[in-house]
């Protein structure tokens, strides 16, 4: 089998992104664009890849650690990207796939196809809207003459609908035979990549054209191309999703991460948001306007509606989480109830707990998180304060309206409260009192 070698183009500002951010940093369905991308060039077990990224990105650099990094020291274009990432090239030989890194959803299958074909291949698309797009000019015969950039692109050219994707694959060989040969004589004055068909033409080598569906070969370069990529990935995973087991009252209100996982039946009601890491099992109910992300919500367990799970909430079998309760970082044993207004955070709650309306954990000093630990079947009376770190013990009750900061023993009653005061007609005659 002939090596293969994946270079991920990934070095380019974005400047049509207003962002601080490098633009493949972005995300969609809460993965990064080049998480995106990473998978789909890992799906072909190239021998090595290559992602070339500019100056001061490090988070991209992390991103994308265990794979090779190529600096690119100015963004001179993406043939000069690909210039920058071709001394790391281990295999000086086989083939190389150069990849856009603001493609996320690249199809795999075309890859495929482009590796397997061992001739120069580009992959295009047609599109009703080719704006911004570089067109494939063909000859009469409809092979490939040459790829023209819009801004370099005269009238007539701009009327053709076929667009260059941006992914190339051809031999190291010819790579480096061509590279050099690319010049910037063009309207943005850059060294582009889309002049490899031309140059390889003047060797009497063509490129073929793959061709896929415009969602699955177009780029972003702003965020309204953010948004309908977003939208795009949305319907794949709530269709899978569904076809899966899963009922969603109304799909196109449910936000999906690229990893949420769903066991069957489970039910989603409208305005659901799930970010990244949230694993639901079986029977699950989730009711309307649920945020969660990076939590496991147990069989059967109905959360909402309005309920917040944030990262590490991980919930056993037949958990309740009522409207406006909150929790984090806490494990819920089988059968805990909390399922109205509180807020549970660095806890582990016993099977069969009761956690009522207002109960909140006071995790926070001010300086450091502190632990609550609550036994089984334990009664955790409205409006109660566990100040942390906590212990109460298996069956113990604990007061509506209580402050408690010591521990709790087994089967203890807690309370901690100011005697109230009862005046008889006092109301009837202060009533009276103001009136006059
Ligand atoms: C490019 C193609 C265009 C094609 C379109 C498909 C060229 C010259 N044009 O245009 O024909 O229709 O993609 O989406 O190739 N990059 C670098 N270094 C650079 C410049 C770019 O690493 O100096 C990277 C960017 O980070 C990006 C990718 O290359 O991931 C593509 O660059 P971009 O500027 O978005 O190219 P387009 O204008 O979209
Ligand atoms: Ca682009």
């Amino acid at each position: 089998m002939t090596a293969l070698t994946i270079i991920i183009l990934a070095a380019g500002k974005g400047s049509r992104m207003k962002s601080s951010l490098p633009k493949v940093m972005h995300k969609l369905a809460g993965r990064t664009m080049i998480g995106w991308i990473l998978e789909a060039a890992e799906s072909l077990s190239p021998a090595q890849i290559i992602v070339t990224v500019g100056p001061d990105m490090p988070e991209l650099e992390a991103a994308v650690s265990g794979h090779t990094v190529a600096h690119q020291k100015q963004q001179k274009g993406t043939a000069d990207a690909v210039k920058a990432a071709m001394p790391y090239i281990e295999n000086k030989c086989g083939q190389v796939l150069i990849l856009l890194g603001d493609e996320p959803f690249v199809s795999k299958d075309a890859l495929n196809e482009m590796v397997g074909l061992g001739a120069p291949s580009i992959m295009a698309f047609d599109t009703e809207n080719p704006s911004g797009f570089g067109r494939m000019v063909q000859r009469a015969d409809h092979t490939l003459q040459q790829i023209i950039e819009e801004k370099d692109a005269n009238e007539a050219q701009r009327q053709i609908t076929l667009c260059n994707a941006g992914n190339f694959c051809l031999n190291y060989d010819d790579l480096e035979k061509w590279l050099p040969k690319i010049g910037c004589d063009n309207a943005q004055g850059e060294f582009y990549l889309t002049d490899l068909p031309q140059i390889a033409a003047q060797d009497q080598r063509f490129f073929e054209i793959i061709e896929v569906e415009a969602e699955q070969g177009w780029g972003i370069n702003d965020r309204v191309q953010l948004a309908s990529h977003e939208a795009y990935i949305q319907d794949i995973l709530r269709v899978e999703a569904m076809q899966n087991g899963v009922t969603m009252m109304d799909p196109l209100t449910t936000y999906l991460s690229w990893d949420t996982k769903f066991a069957r039946d489970v039910t989603i009601e409208p305005n659901v948001f799930f970010g990244a890491g949230v694993v639901v099992a079986e029977g699950a109910n989730i009711k309307a306007f649920s945020h969660l992300e990076q939590c496991n919500i147990g069989k059967n367990s109905v959360i909402g509606p309005f309920a917040r799970l944030r990262p590490g909430a991980d919930l056993d079998e037949n958990v309740k989480i009522g409207n406006f309760v909150e929790v984090k970082n806490s494990k819920l044993f089988k059968g805990v109830k909390a399922n109205h207004h509180g807020y549970i955070g660095d806890a582990e709650i016993g099977a069969g707990t009761n956690f009522s309306c207002g109960a909140i954990t006071v995790n926070y000093d001010g300086y450091k998180k502190h632990k609550t630990i609550i036994g089984e079947n334990v009664m955790v009376g409205s409006n109660v304060s566990l100040i942390a770190p906590i212990t109460v013990g298996n069956g113990a009750f604990i007061a509506a309206g209580s402050t408690i900061s010591e521990n709790i023993p087994d089967d203890s009653l807690a309370i901690e409260r100011t005697k109230s005061e009862i005046k008889k007609g006092w109301s009837r005659d202060y009533q009276k009192r103001k009136k006059t």
